[in-house]
């Protein structure tokens, strides 16, 4: 392997030059044989993690739930939902995860709760009890209809009428889920002291759900319409989100929570913000105070072609505040799942395209091994986000991890909540364990090295270009100068290196390359993508 002349600075924060790898708990591993996956079930999996080579794991939700969102409708946010546990198995799991160096994110959900939590229960009882403000109500407007045109994520209107009070309570998702109201002070300071809950436990960041929609107009002005509106497309959205989301009070909040998290060490706080680049930013905050990372779904938005994807990257840092750290990600359990959206032939492109751009990597379960999407259908989803919207179902993406041969694939003893994938016998973690040359390794390979290089892991761009076909850029920390060359398409491709430049292949996508010496120009097969060592620059020299 590499003789890692470079040290990863000890400065840098961890989560700078750190992998996160995202657990769905449903899906990761069962301990109980009911077919739902379990907090120990992880923990049984965490030495895998380990030999993977990440550095964090970031949990979807485990607390409280009637699971009307699996999990993401939460009716207690200090406490572990029997499905998936106990507190003491969460506790646990941090300190086991802990014990083997690997850090602990929880998922963070403050934009709504259950409409079971205590909380909104007390608030919908009368209009002028103690908790009604803590939610958002309004009357209904003069023809006794909803009070503005704002639309549910999942479909419909974004209000249900409290037949009881009279009044309407907003909710972006389900309705089972309403939205909490950040206005009110007392919420504030009530989803602070959760944070510092669970902080106090140790966990070492937030994965914040929905953060872009936290404050909503205090006018309840109409969302415009989307002039770029396609019924017929899936992912296009009817109005665009003026007023119901995206508000400018929402940085204070963004602050509230950054302020929260830095009462304690070396904390991280990620976004989830699914917006612009020039929007997107500002989640950072002003003077960096805001969210470490606001999530960067581009990847996952934009089209697999070599040209978007080094537009991306040229406007994407182009965006970035000065000192900001970018961050990116392949795949989450909202969104068609990696090797579905790119094919199995670019899948090593993409592994080596997203731990090699300059930025934190998140890494979707299952990823490592190629998980395609299972195809439902319609009649036996369970994702209740396709109820009113036919095209969302995300079940594909949430089936069982995929560990080993057999019918349950090494998940569970019992009958899977979601179907195991028809390939799980191919593709596992178990069979690519023992298979050098499989996905799983060359993951294992990229995790080590070049995560290892600091050139990599927290260096700079020398230049990002496309040419014939090949994504191409120059990464270095001025100690060390590696050149990444990707090819996006399934024909052989050459790309010519610049001036003098010649240089040594350290990691390849076919094994066989590496060690070999390039000059000129870097010829790839398809689906090729290659690590070159360059010599320095000496900026000094002539
Ligand atoms: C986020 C979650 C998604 C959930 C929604 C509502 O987008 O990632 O799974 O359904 O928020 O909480």
């Amino acid at each position: 392997m590499s003789d890692v002349s470079s040290a990863i600075p000890t400065r840098a924060p961890w989560w700078q030059s750190g992998v996160v790898y995202q657990i769905y708990p449903r899906s990761f591993q069962d301990s109980t044989g009911d077919g739902t996956g379990d907090l120990p079930g992880v923990i049984q999996r965490l030495d895998y993690l380990v030999s993977l080579g990440v550095d964090a794991i970031w949990l979807s939700p485990f607390y409280p739930s009637p699971m009307a969102d699996f999990g993401y409708d939460i009716s207690d946010y200090r406490d572990v939902d029997p499905l998936f546990g106990t507190l003491e198995d969460a506790e646990r799991l941090i300190r086991e995860a802990h014990d083997r160096g690997l850090k602990v994110i929880v998922d963070y959900v403050p934009n709504h709760t259950s409409d079971q939590h205590p909380w909104f229960v007390e608030s919908r009882r009368s209009r002028d009890g103690p908790k009604r403000d803590w939610y958002i109500w309004h009357d209904p407007n003069e023809d006794g209809g909803v009070p503005n045109n704002w639309r549910s994520v999942f479909g419909g209107s974004a209000w249900t009428l409290d037949e009881a009070t009279g009044q309407f309570y907003l909710h972006s998702f389900l309705e089972e889920q309403p939205d909490l109201n950040w206005r009110n002070p007392d919420v504030q300071r009530e989803m602070m002291d959760v944070l510092r809950f669970w902080l106090d436990r140790g966990v070492d960041g937030f994965r914040v759900d929905v953060l872009w929609l936290l404050i909503k107009d205090d006018q309840f002005r109409d969302d415009p319409p989307n002039p770029d509106y396609d019924p017929d497309k899936p992912g296009s959205w009817e109005l665009k989100q003026v007023y119901s989301g995206n508000r400018p009070e929402v940085h204070n909040i963004v602050r509230m929570m950054r302020d929260t998290v830095d009462e304690y060490d070396r904390r991280l706080l990620i976004g989830e913000v699914y917006l612009e680049f020039s929007e997107l930013v500002r989640y950072y905050g002003e003077d960096l105070q805001g969210a470490h990372l606001p999530f960067n779904f581009s990847l996952i938005l934009n089209p697999w072609e070599v040209d978007v994807v080094a537009d991306l990257i040229t406007r994407y840092e182009a965006e970035l505040p000065d000192g900001a750290w970018p961050n990116w990600v392949l795949g989450n359990h909202d969104q068609s799942r990696l090797a579905t959206r790119v094919g199995a032939d670019q899948t090593r492109v993409a592994a080596m395209l997203l731990l090699t751009l300059r930025g934190t990597p998140t890494i979707y379960y299952g990823e490592e091994i190629g998980m395609s999407d299972v195809s439902i259908p319609k009649e036996e989803q369970v994702d209740p986000a396709g109820k009113v919207i036919p095209w969302m179902n995300r079940d594909p993406e949430r089936t069982p991890m995929q560990w080993e041969a057999g019918p349950r694939a090494g998940f569970t003893t019992g009958e899977p909540w979601l179907p195991i994938a028809d390939d799980a016998d191919e593709v596992n973690v178990a069979v690519q364990r023992e298979d050098r040359e499989s996905l799983l390794s060359f993951y294992r390979w990229l995790l080590q090295f070049p995560r290892s290089e600091a050139a990599i892991s927290l260096g700079d761009y020398e230049r990002v270009w496309h040419e014939g076909g090949v994504l191409a850029y120059v990464r270095t920390d001025g100690k060390r100068r590696f050149l990444i060359a990707l090819n996006f398409g399934g024909e052989d491709a050459s790309l010519p290196l610049d001036g003098a430049d010649s240089g040594t292949v350290v990691v390849s996508t076919g094994i066989s390359r590496v060690g070999s010496q390039v000059t000129g120009s870097v010829d790839l097969a398809a689906h090729e993508g290659v690590i070159v060592a360059l010599p320095l620059v000496d900026n000094d020299a002539s």
